[in-house]
């Protein structure tokens, strides 16, 4: 029999057919990324390609009229109820007939490559671990008995190739009303990472499936609602964390736990109520019905993972801060009260690095994949706890330092979240020591025209954790603190701004009619001793890699999207780099939850990279006291800094 040399495109991937071999089994059989949710009933046009025409001499091959045969019967309905565009075909229909160039469209592409959400996030290739596949099963008949479920995995085995797939008790309620709604019809998501069938629709479902990409942190909750089969993000939301009101930070809910019996339960009631809230918030904004919705990728730090699963944290409060597992977790959505999603719904869960280095970390890893790259990189993620990853492709460390809410504002005299009429950023003249400051909600400065007006609705109400760490940098820029981080007087300083607070000064930022808002030493004094923790625990990593420079600075998380890199470097924060070196990655952990859900492989790869991290924890390392104490002057006792003299 004759055959034909077929090439598919974009990937270039070739071989020679026979005569009549349908599109779609060439594609098979070569590995060419082609979908299919029908199995090649003509249905669903998912399998849609575009043939070339003409001479492709780089290539050696030229079309010739006819290469691909005409619209069969099938085609020709779809064509017609439907509609085809001009050029297109079912890949499952047309078949060869001569040498042809095969274009296969991205919509047409399993593994296609996600739009970014944000510029700082790396593409994504899809790679979903569900997937629709439509089946034909047989009708229950009395000379054979069989149960409607064998029936319908033999019909995934035989026309999917599918087999020992696990089914959940409330799908199974699902399975006789569904095939016999369908007319023994039905589309089938299934879960590959699970092996496991996760939602059942009558007939061909050609809409797509969602899946959501949860940052679980102590203080707000983030989501993302992903379409499964092209990673659009379709509506994405985010909620304070209603644990709050047990705690600021998570050593307070700890302690809440240790000291309320069954403290732990309410606050897991708590934010899983609030999970819950949110993916229905979502589901109405994009439009669709909750019950679209049949996965879902969680991050979150240790003591977040464990009060989600209603696992007691009391351990991560003490040494040796054991983790009740540091597993990546694959779990049914009603099991941490994820009640309003798809009945047959999975959660994955990252796995965590150690204690009190948590699966958001564990995402941030997977976003920035440091371990890919050469350059020997840096990767910190502030919070109350700063999660700190340091390396490359040949070695990756990680540890945790105890900043304290400080750099969120806590702890600091005008200090406030990050919300409208907060202060966010600061200048300071060096000459007359006057500032000028920008507020969150408006893009004017402090002396500009219409900041009055811009600011009105919201006033001006603290200081936000970017603010006061720039402030704190230009006051010891403009010469109003020292290297020990003590405040002059106004006659060392030379400006009435210094006013005597008790036996040290402060500085005043801005004074309204009924509220001042001042830099006190107290202050100074807490963000020295969170940037003394947070540089400490990156230089313990450095010490243990053996290396005194980094190449590249990473900072992640939301509250590192805003901090400027000069200021943080002036206070002594991070070790000193070439500015240029220092990043901000935004919401690196929410972008890793997106990469998991979209990409079933990443899950592999961040498991075992995972299990790869050295852990270092800083609460027994010598080294690290003694970081911590040279850490506190600004920005350091004895490390040069010479990209700040430059
Ligand atoms: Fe469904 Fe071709 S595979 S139409």
């Amino acid at each position: 029999m004759t055959d034909h040399h077929v090439i598919f495109m974009p990937s270039g991937k070739r071989g020679r057919f026979a005569t009549g071999t349908p599109v779609l089994t060439a594609a098979r059989q070569l590995g060419v990324d082609l979908d299919s949710v029908c199995g090649g009933r003509g249905i669903c046009s998912k399998c849609q390609v575009q043939p070339g025409e003409g001479s492709f001499p780089k290539l050696g091959v030229t079309v010739s009229p006819g290469a691909l045969s005409e619209f069969n019967a099938v085609e020709r309905r779809y064509d017609e109820k439907r509609g085809l565009k001009p050029g297109r075909r079912l890949g499952c229909q047309a078949t060869v007939q001569g040498d042809v160039v095969i274009d296969v469209p991205p919509e047409s592409q399993v593994h296609r490559q996600v739009v970014r959400k944000a510029a700082s996030d790396k593409p994504i290739v899809m790679d979903p671990a569900t997937r629709l596949h439509f089946v034909t099963v047989e009708e229950p008949d009395m000379d054979a008995p069989s149960g409607d479920l064998e029936r319908l995995r033999d019909a995934l085995e035989s026309q999917w190739g599918l087999n020992g797939l696990e089914i959940a008790l409330p799908l199974l309620r699902q399975v006789q009303p569904v095939l016999r709604a369908g007319n023994w019809q039905v589309t089938v998501a299934v879960n590959h990472d699970e092996n496991r069938i996760t939602a059942l629709f009558p007939g061909l479902r050609e809409t797509p499936l969602l899946g959501l990409a949860i940052d679980l942190g102590s203080t707000t909750i983030a989501a993302h609602l992903c379409d499964l089969s092209t990673g659009e993000v379709r509506a994405s939301g985010g909620m304070m964390n209603p644990q709050i009101r047990f705690g600021e930070d998570l050593m307070s809910r700890v302690s809440y736990s240790m000291m309320n019996p069954g403290g732990d339960l309410e606050m897991t009631a708590a934010v899983r109520q609030a999970l819950d809230a949110l993916a229905v918030e979502l589901a109405t904004e994009a439009g669709i019905p909750s019950g679209d919705i049949v996965e879902a990728v969680i991050v979150c730090n240790p003591v977040m993972h464990h009060l989600l699963l209603g696992v007691d944290p009391v351990e991560l409060g003490q040494s040796p801060f054991a983790l009740a597992t540091s597993d990546a977790l694959r779990l049914a959505a009603s099991d941490i009260g994820l009640t309003s999603i798809a009945d047959g719904a999975r959660v994955y869960v990252l796995p965590c690095i150690a204690g009190h280095v948590g699966a958001d970390a564990a995402a941030v890893a997977l976003a920035e994949a440091p371990d890919q790259a050469d350059p020997l990189t840096l990767i910190v993620d502030v919070g109350t706890n700063a999660e700190i990853i340091l390396g490359n492709r040949e070695r990756l460390l990680a540890c945790s330092s105890p900043t304290g809410p400080a750099f969120e504002g806590a702890q600091i005299s005008a200090g406030q979240r990050a919300a409208p009429g907060a202060i966010e950023r600061v200048q300071i003249d060096p000459v007359t020591k006057e500032p000028r400051f920008r507020v969150i909600g408006s893009e004017l400065w402090s002396d500009e025209d219409g900041f009055a007006e811009a600011t009105k609705a919201s006033g001006i109400t603290g200081i936000c954790g970017s603010g006061i760490i720039e402030a704190v940098a230009e006051m010891r820029m403009a010469g109003i603190v020292d290297a020990k981080g003590l405040i002059g007087s106004p006659a060392q300083v030379g400006s009435s701004r210094l006013e005597l607070d008790g036996r040290t000064h402060s500085y005043l930022l801005w004074e309204g009619d009924d509220r001042r808002i001042q830099v006190t030493q107290n202050d100074i004094r807490a963000i020295q001793l969170a940037k003394s923790a947070l540089y400490a625990g990156a230089r313990l990593l450095m010490d243990e890699a053996g290396v005194d420079t980094v190449d590249k600075i990473t900072l992640a998380g939301a509250f590192g999207a805003h901090i400027s890199p000069k200021h943080a470097m002036v206070l002594g924060m991070i070790p000193d780099a070439d500015l240029t070196a220092v990043t901000s990655a935004g919401n690196a952990a929410g972008h890793g939850a997106r990469i998991a859900l979209c990409n079933r492989a990443a899950r592999a790869h961040i498991e075992g990279l995972v299990r790869r991290i050295e852990k270092i924890e800083t609460a027994v390392a010598p080294r690290f006291q003694e970081h911590f104490v040279a850490a506190n002057a600004i920005p350091h006792a004895t490390a040069p800094f010479p990209h700040l003299m430059a």
